[in-house]
């Protein structure tokens, strides 16, 4: 009798247990499968973040380039009108649409590399690549009035992609430049030095536009920090330009000193 009792206990126990168990299996099965397509989803939302600000920086180095060709084209049509265009004048036109053009190009092919993990990294020379700035940039820097100083004589090499070293030298001269405008500084000048120093390589810019707003200042680096209106930034600039620093090596940072701006980019030996 007794032992009746308690083996259909014991089978009432049983059966209990098996359909919690076949829950539990069912219910791990569903879990996993909702973890599995939440990742997915999250694999997706990173893939199309990464499509965004890539749309975003080519648009961000476009500006300027695309600045420059309709400013030149402005200008051919009041030359032309005041009797100055002559083959000379042509000549040096399309010379400089085509620098623009190709700086275009190559910001389209650098950013496809940038999102890519096929890189080719090599040894550049820091101030070999800024001259080249300089070259793509003169024109419209003359036009701001503004005084780019190279005060390092030597060279010094560091080890990266080239390319996205340029647009990190781009996107601090060009802040500068917007900020000499919105303050309207009458004497602008940008320094720029670099050294090895305690097994680093620095390399300073240092502005006179006024210096960093306060209330963004510890922020600049993060995505979408932006004084400007909607149209003229997208806060997008700095942000690159610190992931550009880390896939050198190294990271940036910013002070404000005297009259101005002093951003730093340390790349450790
Ligand atoms: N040299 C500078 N002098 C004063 N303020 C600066 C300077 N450089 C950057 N800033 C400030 O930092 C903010 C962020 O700069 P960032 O380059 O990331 O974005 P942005 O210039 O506003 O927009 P974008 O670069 O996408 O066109 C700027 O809006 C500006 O307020
Ligand atoms: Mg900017």
């Amino acid at each position: 009798m007794l032992l009746d009792v308690f083996l259909k206990r014991y089978d009432a126990h049983q059966k209990e247990l098996d359909t919690l168990n076949y829950n539990l299996e069912e219910r791990v099965r569903d879990e996993v499968n909702f973890n599995k397509s939440n990742q997915k989803k999250y694999e997706q939302q990173a893939k199309m973040a990464a499509m965004g600000e890539m749309m975003d920086a080519i648009a961000h180095q476009w500006k300027q380039p695309l600045n420059a060709v309709s400013m030149m084209s402005d200008m051919l049509v009041s030359d032309f009108k005041s009797g100055d265009v002559n083959q000379i004048y042509i000549d040096n036109l399309a010379n400089d649409t085509q620098i623009q053009i190709q700086h275009m190009i190559s910001t389209l092919n650098e950013f496809r590399n940038f999102f890519r993990p096929k890189e080719i990294k090599e040894n550049f020379g820091i101030k070999r690549c800024i001259q080249s700035v300089m070259l793509l940039i003169n024109d419209e820097f003359l036009h701001n009035n503004i005084s780019i100083n190279i005060i390092s004589k030597r060279e010094l090499l560091i080890y990266g992609i080239e390319n996205e070293f340029k647009h990190l030298i781009l996107n601090i001269i060009n802040n500068a430049k917007d900020a000499f405008n919105e303050r309207d500084i009458k004497k602008r000048d940008i320094n720029i030095k670099f050294y090895k120093k305690n097994n680093s390589i620095n390399l300073d810019i240092q502005d006179n536009a006024g210096g960093i707003p306060n209330n963004v200042i510890n922020d600049i680096f993060k995505p979408e920090i932006t004084t400007k209106k909607s149209d003229e930034g997208t806060g997008i600039g700095l942000y690159m330009s610190m992931q550009i620093a880390q896939k050198l090596g190294g990271s940036l940072s910013v002070k404000n000193i005297n009259d101005g701006a002093c951003f730093s980019l340390k790349i450790p030996l």
